[in-house]
């Protein structure tokens, strides 16, 4: 009886809780539909009393500069703004400065429409973390989620209400100075990491004054640029981009996002800013996207060199016609829109409908309700590096490290260790650990990695520090005193890679080895035959055949952000264990790219005989593959097992594999979960990744990790192009990487 009293009291309890849920969240979805027609009214009546040029000119960004005195603007674009030129402004840093622009075209503009303030907010504003590539390393969502989050807080604290990110450009090609930006080789993982990075920047309500507006860029297929050289030629099938290309930016559309960018390039010889199939067709009409598109910078311009435009008025219509709303720093459209208006070459629903979309962002950030709600000096003050986004940065610094080799357990260092040799050009580089498009990180607020060891170390252990040499160059002045450095260590920790300025946009590599002598200088210093540790800081996936020869240990750091060298130094030392996963593959030779694990087998598979698919000089391995990287522990997989080995067409199937932790510190392990579909419509590739689960298994213990697989997650773009799953055989694997996997099979029944 009491049983029933309190079964049927706690019914009543969960049944009120539940409908009051059901209420607030019924007012919170009237209140966002009231505010949608609330705004769409004020756009419309604002839209019906605008000048054809005061339209134009919310379709004009241009940017500001940093001068030695602090943030300027061109006085020619000061003046366009004052006259309602241009609508939108990037690069415009602090708090004070964006007051007194968002003041100007307010009180002196005949509308009073105030400017949108734009800025690259990559991987942090002020507090920086990671570099993206590094970030998916981690395969933390929430945590890749947060990160964005922390960044949106300290940007919109300085004024900024619309950062150019998530950029989530599928790249296979390591040459390409651009991966360091996006989320690495992997359409699934993309897809995921694409989300969470919308969310982080413009979290559950737009108009609270720490969330800003996310742009997806670069629309499209960007990361396939020929060659892995900036701004090249991308000609990829429909399919591929359908497959591999475009789903992140669906993701970004999915999320919410509310702007775009078009991409520098062309796709089989139609520039993206002049692609009406992809801004309009695919991504307004197939997609539904409402928000605006920004070009790339002056990326209209660009349409002359491309080749498809004669002069930039042509320029500009095409833009126009495509879908375009937004021209970046080109002034095309300031200059050239509204004679083709006139002339009738571009109807004025274009403008008007790249107006509408425009105001109703601005709207939606809650702007004209209070132009000035981003610029709050107090919270300026009190959030860029607060001490909660420096631990954020950390604990993300960490999670994107990633275990490529650790031979003879040289890591974590042994406490026997009492002299440490930190050799390299980047041991004490502040600048390099934060990467390209750092935002307003400054150089003079990181540790280098080599004070971050000397406050790491106890009491009694003596580090000694020798450059060695340059990042680039041929100079082997100083490999005497590192090799004699390590000589009278008992270990020696190498920082290697590239300066910042070698990975972003425009730092394509032709060769991607460790730059200028540093493979001499580990060379010389393993002379020395003391436990060496090489820990990488770089912006790309590099060729580290020879390198691996010559150390025990590589650390993969990345650019690491503001707090990597406090990361490095927790690493090295063993209080934090390493858990990060390749998300792009590493060559073991510059000639196997594009090289990437969800390959297709080809129609002569690699074997013995000559005449298969192979090269005479080089493996077809890579040398680190996709979803790689050590731990301190060891993890070993067993017992694949299926629910089922049949699936029904709408149905799913269970995976489990137990993962045991037989080594001796308790650790994370990203499990991950790869699909063959044995015979399609159209070649499928060997493995896709369908699913991962990020687990920390105790030293000693074993745990039974398990993924349900969908007939949907099957669908591919078959003969017709229709997406969806075909029936027939299939493989599936569970593993710690896409190489070592175990694997079972499966039917999909029609
Ligand atoms: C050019 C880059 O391609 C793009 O990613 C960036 O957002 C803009 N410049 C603005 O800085």
């Amino acid at each position: 009886m009491i049983l029933f009293k309190s079964r049927s009291s706690k019914v009543f309890f969960i049944a009120a809780i539940a409908f009051c849920f059901a209420f607030q969240s019924s007012i919170a979805f009237s209140k966002s539909v009231s505010r949608k027609a609330s705004i769409a009214a004020m756009v419309e009546e604002l839209l019906a009393k605008m000048t054809l040029d005061e339209k134009i000119g919310q379709m004009t960004l241009f940017t500001s500069h940093w001068a030695n005195t602090g943030p300027t603007m061109d006085p020619k674009n000061l003046e366009q703004i004052r006259t309602g030129k241009c609508g939108a402004v990037f690069n415009a840093i602090s708090a004070e400065y964006i007051r007194q622009l968002q003041n100007t075209a307010i009180s002196e503009t005949r509308l009073k429409i105030p400017l949108i303030f734009g800025h690259d907010v990559i991987h942090g504003h002020r507090t920086i973390f990671p570099i993206p590539l590094a970030e998916s390393c981690s395969w933390d969502l929430n945590a890749i989620e947060q990160a964005a989050r922390v960044a949106a807080i300290e940007a919109s604290a300085q004024g900024i209400n619309w950062t150019f990110a998530p950029m989530v450009d599928i790249a296979r090609d390591p040459r390409w100075g651009r991966v360091s930006e996006g989320a690495g080789e992997d359409t699934y993982l993309g897809c995921l990491i694409a989300k969470a990075r919308v969310k982080g920047f413009q979290g559950e309500d737009l108009t609270k004054p720490d969330t800003i507006l996310a742009c997806a860029k670069h629309f499209a297929a960007y990361g396939a640029a020929q060659a892995g050289r900036d701004y090249h030629t991308v000609d990829v099938s429909e399919r591929t981009l359908f497959e591999t290309y475009l789903p992140p930016f669906k993701a970004c559309v999915d999320a919410g996002a509310r702007t775009f960018m078009t991409s520098f390039n062309e796709i089989a010889g139609v520039p993206s800013t002049a692609n009406r199939d992809l801004l309009t067709n695919i991504l307004r009409g197939l997609w539904n996207f409402q928000g605006f598109i920004v070009t790339d910078y002056t990326s209209i311009n660009e349409l002359i060199p491309h080749g498809i435009a004669a002069d930039e008025r042509e320029a500009g219509k095409l833009s126009a016609l495509a879908g375009v709303d937004m021209d970046m720093q080109g002034a095309v459209f300031m200059n050239h829109l509204a004679e083709l208006v006139n002339s009738g070459e571009v109807s004025v629903k274009y403008i008007d409908n790249a107006v509408r979309r425009i105001l109703t962002a601005k709207a939606e950030l809650g702007l004209f309700d209070d132009p000035f709600r981003y610029c709050d000096v107090k919270r300026e003050k009190e959030k860029l590096m607060c001490p909660r986004h420096l631990n954020s940065a950390l604990e993300m610094a960490k999670k994107s490290l990633v275990l490529l080799k650790n031979e003879k357990n040289a890591l974590p260092l042994k406490k026997s260790v009492k002299k440490i040799a930190v050799i390299g050009p980047l041991a004490d580089s502040t600048a390099d650990l934060l990467g390209n498009w750092h935002a307003v990180g400054l150089a003079s607020e990181v540790v280098s990695i080599v004070d971050a060891i000397r406050k790491a170390v106890p009491v009694g252990v003596d580090i000694h520090y020798a450059k060695g040499c340059d990042v680039n160059g041929n100079n082997r002045e100083g490999f005497r005193k590192a090799v004699e450095t390590a000589r009278k260590c008992d270990a020696v920790i190498l920082i290697l890679g590239e300066n910042e300025t070698m990975s972003g946009e425009a730092a394509s590599r032709a060769d991607i080895d460790l730059p200028g002598i540093q493979n001499e200088l580990a060379e010389a210093v393993s002379k020395a035959k003391k436990p060496t540790i090489a820990v990488l800081i770089n912006g790309r996936p590099l060729v580290l055949t020879r390198l691996q020869k010559s150390v025990d240990a590589i650390l993969e750091a990345w650019f690491p952000g503001t707090m990597g060298g406090k990361a490095i130094a927790d690493c090295v030392f063993g209080s934090y264990n390493p858990a990060g996963k390749l998300t792009m593959t590493f060559p073991a030779h510059l000639g196997q790219i594009p090289i990437h694990y969800n390959m297709k087998n080809t129609g002569r598979p690699m074997s013995d005989n000559k005449y298969t698919s192979k090269y005479l000089d080089a493996p077809n391995e890579p040398l680190y593959p996709f979803g790689y990287g050590l731990s301190y522990t060891k993890f070993s997989y067993s017992n694949i097992s299926l629910d089922s080995a049949e699936m029904k067409m709408g149905g799913s199937i269970n995976i489990s594999a137990d993962i045991a932790n037989t080594g001796n510190y308790d650790g994370e392990e990203v499990v991950q979960l790869y699909v063959r579909d044995i015979s399609g419509s159209v070649t499928r590739p060997v493995k896709e990744l369908k699913g991962f689960k990020k687990v920390l298994i105790e030293k000693g213990k074993s745990k039974k990790v398990s993924f349900e697989l969908k007939s949907e997650d099957l669908a591919f773009y078959g003969i017709d192009m229709s997406f969806a799953p075909e029936p027939g055989k299939f493989q599936v694997f569970v593993g710690g990487n896409s190489r070592d996997t175990l694997s079972a099979d499966f039917a999909l029944l029609p």
